[in-house]
C-alpha cells in the first residue's frame, strides 16, 4: 500500500478509505480500552490522530509505542468527533520501527526552553516550532529564487574557497592543510604559503560580491545564494560565524534601481510566507504571544502577521545617513544618554540600537539609509559628487536592525584605485576585479540579503541561532 502524508490526509480526507502513514509518535493518551497516538511526520504541523482498540489490536501493540518511537499505521480514515481534530485513523495495524526508550529520550510533549532545544538541535525537528521554522525556511529559499527566475535573473555559484576579502574587514576563517604544529617555513622564517594547498593563503568567503560582479558585467542580472563565513567574535542573537547571503548584482542600475529591487524582493517574499505559510506563521504567532505575555504592553511586539502585512503593505522610508544622524542626535534616548553609544557627530557607526530606534520608535516602518560616510563604508561603493560619502544603502527592519547592505559600485578605475590604495588593499591580488572597469565597464548595484536575518523577521524568532538548523557561532561548532 502507497503511504500517505499526513498533509494530504488532512487537506483532502478521503473518508472510510484505508490509509498508510508513517511517522514519529509525538504524544500517546488513553484509557482502558483505547490508545490514542499522536503522529507527525514532519509535512505539516498537524498531527494525525491514531486511535487503536484494544479489542481489535491487542493492548500489546501499545508496548513500545511512546514519544518519539517511529511507527507505520494502516487503518481507516474516519471523521473524528472528539474536539481537537476533525479526522482521526482507526488503526487494524500498528508496527514499531523505531523505539525510543522513554527513560532516554530527551523530548517531552511539554514545551522546552529554547535553550534547552539548542543543545538538542539533532532532535529539534521534531518540535511544533522547529517545523514550522524548517518548513518556513524551506518556503523562503524557493521563493527567493522564483523571484529572481521570474525577473529573468541569473543564478550564479560563487567560490567558498577565495583569496581575497571582498569586505575588507580581515574577519575571515582560514583554508590550509599545512600542519598547524609545523607549518613550512621560507628562508626568513615566515609560514610559505606557496607550499599551501593552493600555493597561496586563501580564506572561506565573506561575500560572493566580487565575483558576481565579474558575472553581471555580461549576463546582465545575476544573484548568488550562498554560505557566507565571518570570523568576528559577536556573541549576540543577530550574528552567526556561518550564514547564507542572496546577492543580487545588475548591470546600469543606480542606488535608486537598487533600492527598488531590494524592496520589491523584501515583499515579494513576504508576501510569499504569508500566501504559503499561514498555519506555521499562526503558530508562531501565538508561540510569540505567549512568550510575550508577561511583558508590559509597550515592550511586546506587534503581532506577528500584522507585522509581516505592514511591511508588504507599506512603502519603505527612504532617507540619507545625514538625515539620520540628526534625527538620531535630537533623539530622546540620546539626550537623556539612554544609548550605550552616544552619536555626537556626522560620521559615527551606526550601532543596532540606533538602527532599531529609527524603525521602531521613530517612523515605525522599514527604512531604507543611503549615502554614509565612506570611512565606515567598504571600498567597492561609488564615491558621491560631495567626495565624503558613498552610495550605500542599508535596509533596517523592526526587530532586527540591518537586513539588507548594499551599493552602487565604484566603475571608474581612477577612483577605484585610488580609494583601494587609501584603505590599503592590495591592487595586485584584486587585477580580475579592476579588469572589469578597465574593459567595457559599466554603473552597477547590488546588494546582501542576510538570509537568517529574513528568517528571524518571517518567524518573530528571537535569536538567530534558532532559524538555522545547525548555528555556528563562537565556541560552538557541535552537530
Ligand atoms: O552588510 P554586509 O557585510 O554586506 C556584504 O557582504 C556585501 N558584500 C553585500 C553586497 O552588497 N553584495 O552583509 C550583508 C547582510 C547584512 O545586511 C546582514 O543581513 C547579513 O548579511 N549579515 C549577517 N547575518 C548573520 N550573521 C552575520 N555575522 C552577518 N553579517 C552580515
Ligand atoms: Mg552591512
Amino acid at each position: 500500500m502507497k503511504r500517505s502524508h499526513i498533509k494530504s490526509l488532512l487537506q483532502t480526507p478521503e473518508f472510510e478509505q484505508k490509509v498508510l502513514v508513517k511517522g514519529w509518535v509525538r504524544n500517546r493518551r488513553g484509557s482502558k480500552n483505547v490508545a490514542f497516538v499522536a503522529l507527525n511526520d514532519g509535512s505539516c504541523l498537524n498531527n494525525v490522530q491514531v486511535v487503536v482498540d484494544f479489542a481489535v489490536l491487542g493492548e500489546e501493540v501499545m508496548e513500545k509505542v511512546s514519544v518519539g518511537a517511529s511507527i507505520s499505521v494502516e487503518g481507516i480514515l474516519k471523521a473524528s468527533a472528539g474536539s481537537g481534530q476533525d479526522m482521526e485513523i482507526v488503526a487494524e495495524k500498528l508496527e514499531v520501527i523505531g523505539v525510543a526508550d522513554p527513560e532516554k529520550y530527551p523530548l517531552q510533549p511539554k514545551k522546552h526552553s529554547l535553550e534547552f532545544l539548542r543543545e538538542h538541535a539533532h532532535l529539534r525537528f521534531r518540535t511544533n516550532t522547529f517545523s514550522a521554522i524548517t518548513r518556513i525556511r524551506h518556503a523562503m529559499i524557493f521563493a527567493i529564487h522564483q523571484f529572481f527566475n521570474d525577473r529573468g535573473f541569473y543564478n550564479i555559484h560563487t567560490p567558498i574557497i577565495t583569496a581575497s576579502d571582498a569586505e575588507g574587514a580581515g574577519e575571515m576563517f582560514q583554508v590550509t592543510t599545512m600542519d598547524l604544529e609545523k607549518p613550512l617555513r621560507d628562508e626568513n622564517g615566515e609560514i610559505n604559503y606557496k607550499l599551501d594547498f593552493f600555493g597561496r593563503k586563501t580564506n572561506l568567503t565573506v561575500s560572493g560580491q566580487l565575483e558576481a560582479e565579474l558575472a553581471a558585467l555580461a549576463m546582465g542580472q545575476v544573484y548568488t545564494f550562498g554560505p557566507t563565513f565571518r570570523a568576528e567574535n559577536s556573541n549576540t542573537t543577530r550574528h552567526l560565524a556561518e550564514f547564507w547571503m542572496i546577492e543580487p548584482e545588475v548591470a546600469f542600475n543606480d542606488l535608486t534601481d537598487n533600492m527598488d529591487l531590494a524592496e520589491d524582493m523584501l515583499k515579494y517574499v513576504v508576501q510569499y510566507a504569508l500566501d504559503h505559510c499561514m498555519e506555521d506563521l499562526q503558530f508562531l504567532s501565538k508561540r510569540l504571544q505567549e512568550e510575550e505575555s508577561n511583558k508590559k504592553q509597550e515592550d511586546k511586539s506587534m503581532e506577528l502577521i500584522e507585522k509581516l502585512r505592514m511591511v508588504v503593505s507599506n512603502d519603505f522610508v527612504r532617507l540619507t545617513y545625514t538625515e539620520a544622524i540628526e534625527i538620531l542626535k535630537n533623539s530622546k534616548p540620546n539626550k537623556n544618554k539612554k544609548f550605550d553609544y552616544l552619536i555626537e557627530s556626522w560620521g559615527a557607526d551606526l550601532q543596532s540600537e540606533h538602527e532599531r530606534y529609527l524603525v521602531e520608535k521613530h517612523f515605525k516602518k522599514p527604512v531604507i539609509l543611503v549615502d554614509y560616510p565612506k570611512e565606515i563604508k567598504a571600498f567597492y561603493m561609488r564615491v558621491n559628487e560631495d567626495g565624503k560619502t558613498v552610495r550605500a544603502m542599508d535596509i533596517l527592519f523592526p526587530g532586527i536592525g540591518e537586513i539588507v547592505g548594499g551599493s552602487q559600485r565604484e566603475e571608474r578605475l581612477d577612483v577605484l584605485l585610488e580609494k583601494m590604495h587609501a584603505m590599503h588593499i592590495p591592487e595586485e591580488e584584486m587585477w580580475w576585479f579592476l579588469d572589469t572597469r578597465r574593459f567595457g565597464t559599466v554603473s552597477h548595484s547590488g546588494f546582501g540579503l542576510g538570509f537568517e536575518r529574513l528568517m528571524l523577521f518571517i518567524t518573530g524568532m528571537g535569536n538567530i541561532r534558532d532559524v538555522i538548523p545547525f548555528p555556528r557561532a563562537p565556541k560552538q561548532a557541535e552537530f
